[in-house]
């Protein structure tokens, strides 16, 4: 039975045609891996980013952690190098610092938003390292939720401290800064092409966006063992490449993945006056002055006796209420062995306790959204 609130599902049903047309494609060819579906699928995603994204830039990897990953190795981020990252993130974001047995270091959220502070960074960074620690060598800007990283800000202090800038893309596909597409501003950007993502696959997928011209060729090899078009070594690399089958299908999905996008808009836009402007009324996600969402994920923030309330009576009556994310990454147990106790981040902190997602994808009908809605506005009124 299919259910309107289970994204990958409504999506199968929509677009798992193309999953047919791919293995057609896969069958006359006989070109499995890195054929035809990968580079025109690199090619058209790089044309639909724009600023001038030459088809090269894109490299199509097997997930959007392997991407964070190689646009680390990229950047030069080596054992015990310290790179800048917000904790309020998928876990993800940190599991890729940590597979170069990289230190994270953990940036707190810009008052009111869901993406690190500029102020605070450059805090960190005018800090004496601590003695015996690496050296800082790239930030990456996570676009959390859709929302977009003050980039204008994040560029000049990168660029004064010699550090790399990573986008991490994951969740902002079809999310603009001023008149750009996000994964355009840094030195690479790294997408996830993960089942519940705006750009979804049938299974995993990723992209590493090179924008430094001399770093392309290199990060390309790095996918695939380091190996030239004469399958000799010639650096590091490992085998993360993107599944053929899933590139055809992104491909045909890119065709209508603008359209998604402002189908995203038009759901947050029925949520706002359904959530209502009250006493103890939730903060709701918009645009920002210099950024436009793209809305993967469609969090409110609640004081936290309120949330705690909400969600558990939302959850009683099957409401499909989720937390992105009950844990920042620097509260996690692994971590904390690891590193012993982090510096406190007091905006992280709380926003934790605040925040509450609802449901939201392009094909979520009108009356679902409403029945979401006014049953959330209902247990905030009755809550607190
Ligand atoms: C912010 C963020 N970064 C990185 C990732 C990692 O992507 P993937 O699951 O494709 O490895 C995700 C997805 O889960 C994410 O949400």
């Amino acid at each position: 039975m299919s259910d309107p609130f289970n994204f990958p599902q409504q999506e199968l049903l929509r677009y798992g045609h193309l999953v047919e047309q791919g293995l057609e494609r896969l069958t006359s060819s006989g070109q499995v891996i890195l054929g035809a579906g990968v580079s025109q699928f690199e090619a058209a995603f790089a044309a639909w980013l724009g600023s001038n994204c030459r088809p090269e830039q894109v490299i199509g990897v097997a997930n959007g952690t392997d991407a964070l990953e190689l646009a680390l190795r990229a950047a030069g981020v080596g054992p015990a190098d310290r790179v800048l990252l917000s904790s309020h993130t998928a876990y993800a974001t940190a599991a890729a610092v940590l597979r170069l047995e990289a230190r994270p270091v953990f940036v707190d959220l810009e008052p009111g938003r869901s993406v690190l502070s500029p102020a605070h960074l450059a805090e960190l960074l005018a800090a004496e390292p601590p003695q015996g620690e690496g050296r800082f060598k790239a930030v990456i800007a996570v676009h959390l939720y859709g929302e977009a990283c003050d980039l204008g800000a994040l560029q000049p202090i990168c660029h004064r401290h010699g550090l790399a800038l990573i986008e991490d893309c994951a969740q902002a596909c079809g999310t603009t800064y001023r008149d750009r597409a996000v994964g355009t501003w840094g030195d690479f950007a790294a997408f996830s092409f993960y089942p519940t993502k705006n750009l979804a696959a049938f299974g995993d997928g990723g992209a590493l966006v090179v924008n430094r011209p001399e770093a392309v060729e290199a990060a390309r090899r790095s996918r695939f063992y380091g190996w030239d078009p004469e399958r000799q070594a010639v650096q590091f690399g490992v085998n993360s490449r993107l599944d053929e089958l899933q590139a055809w299908v992104l491909l045909g999905k890119l065709a209508d993945l603008d359209a998604q996008i402002e189908q995203r808009r038009a759901v947050a836009a029925w949520y706002g006056p359904l959530l209502g402007d009250g006493d103890g009324a939730p903060l709701l996600p918009g645009d920002g002055a210099d950024w436009r969402h793209s809305y993967h994920l469609y969090v409110i923030r609640l004081d936290p006796a309120r949330r705690d309330q909400v969600l558990q009576e939302g959850r009683r009556q099957g409401l499909p209420l989720s937390l992105h994310y009950p844990l920042a990454c620097h509260q996690h147990p692994y971590l904390v062995e690891r590193f012993g106790p982090l510096p406190a981040l007091p905006e992280t902190e709380r926003r934790v306790k605040e925040i509450l997602t609802l449901p939201l994808h392009p094909h979520l009908p009108r009356e679902n959204v409403e029945q979401v809605g006014r049953a959330v506005a209902a247990l905030v009124a009755g809550a607190g």
